[in-house]
């Protein structure tokens, strides 16, 4: 009989794109999701999975759940996502990513469920002093987004020694595209991350798209990202999550491309693949914003055997294209 996953977030880009992998690798699933920024028929509709509708923070909703489920792992992706937001409303981000974190993991517990994959990011490095960045690279998170996720690190190091609660904890870099059948895509509201924002533009459906800052000391001036196709991001969720079933110790594993892409080569990059004009305007930088984040994925590769399908730039927004293209028809 297939294991069944609890997959908080599910509603949600990634967690989506997990949900759909791990059916496709004969999981059973379940969908925990608030809706807050989440979409109902994207589970019911789409992935034709059972949703609950409730938070991470409702411990008598977790208990329920886990008494009336056989949940053989937890993969949590549920958490508030924008840098900028973050910098201007912390207590936003620390009630929900940590504190509703910390109660999902104590009911876990409760149920004695002892296997927990973790949305965490490269944000966390901060400025990196080396590029590619390994997982052992110091921290210096400059947002509280970053900030949250950490604390979450901490806590999952803590409790697997005090309670043998044993997680695999992912720090994507930049997370984009969709899925590449075009089943599913991207669709924050508000929209906040650049890809996104891009291919709005070049639909027509937002005049400009702002550069958050033009004098960063990269290569030309705008900020550099290591963009990872979202389907090869839910890969590792499955393989994680193999690894832990079979009795795999606690791990972190960064996952990117390990090549940097900047705003502008972004940008022109999508010009190509949309054949349409974007237009651009010089903004200042946005809080919270590192220059340069470029990842080392060797651990990944080597440990839980990962090999991102999709590593061209060109190929991420050309399937993020077709999506959006299909969403606004
Ligand atoms: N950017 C613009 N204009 C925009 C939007 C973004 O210039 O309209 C720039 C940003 O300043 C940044 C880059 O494009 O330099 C990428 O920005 P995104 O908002 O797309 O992504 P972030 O790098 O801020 O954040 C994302 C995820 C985080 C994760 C982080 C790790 O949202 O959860 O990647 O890099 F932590």
């Amino acid at each position: 009989m297939s294991q069944t996953i609890l997959v908080t977030g599910g509603a949600g880009y990634i967690g989506s794109h997990a949900v759909l992998a791990l059916q496709q690798a004969g999981y059973e699933v379940i969908v925990l999701d608030n809706l807050s920024y989440g979409h109902r028929e994207l589970v019911e509709q789409v992935l034709k999975v059972k949703l609950i509708v409730g938070d991470t923070s409702d411990r008598a909703l977790l208990d329920q759940l886990f008494a009336t489920h056989n949940i053989a792992a937890v993969m949590h992706f549920a958490a508030y996502i924008a840098v900028g937001e973050s910098v201007v409303e912390p207590a936003k981000y620390y009630r929900n990513n940590v504190i509703g974190t910390l109660t999902l993991l104590e009911a876990m517990l409760n149920a004695s469920i002892n296997k927990f994959i973790f949305s965490s990011t490269c944000a966390l490095y901060g400025e990196p002093k080396i590029v590619p960045i390994p997982e052992d690279h110091p921290f210096n998170p400059i947002s509280p987004y970053a900030t949250s996720k950490l604390m979450v690190e901490q806590m999952l190091s803590d409790f697997d020694v005090a309670y043998n609660l044993k997680s695999v904890r992912f720090r994507y870099f930049n997370a984009a595209g969709a899925d590449p059948n075009g089943l599913l895509g991207e669709d924050h509201s508000p929209e906040t991350h650049l890809i996104p924002l891009v291919l709005l533009t070049a639909l027509g459906k937002r005049d400009s798209v702002s550069i958050f800052g033009t004098d960063y000391s990269t290569k030309d001036g705008t900020c550099v990202r290591d963009y990872i196709h979202v389907a090869d991001l839910a890969q590792a969720h499955v393989l994680g999550l193999d690894y832990l079933l079979k009795g795999g110790e606690s791990q972190v594993f960064n996952l990117g491309n390990g090549n940097g892409f900047s705003v502008r080569e972004v940008i022109e990059t999508a010009k190509q693949v949309t054949g349409k004009e974007i237009k651009i305007v010089e903004s200042d930088r946005r809080p919270g914003d590192p220059p340069i984040l470029v990842g080392s994925s060797d651990k990944a590769r080597k440990i839980i055997g990962w090999n991102p399908k999709y590593p061209d730039v060109n190929e991420i927004i050309t399937h993020a294209w077709q999506w959006h293209q299909k969403r606004h028809q």
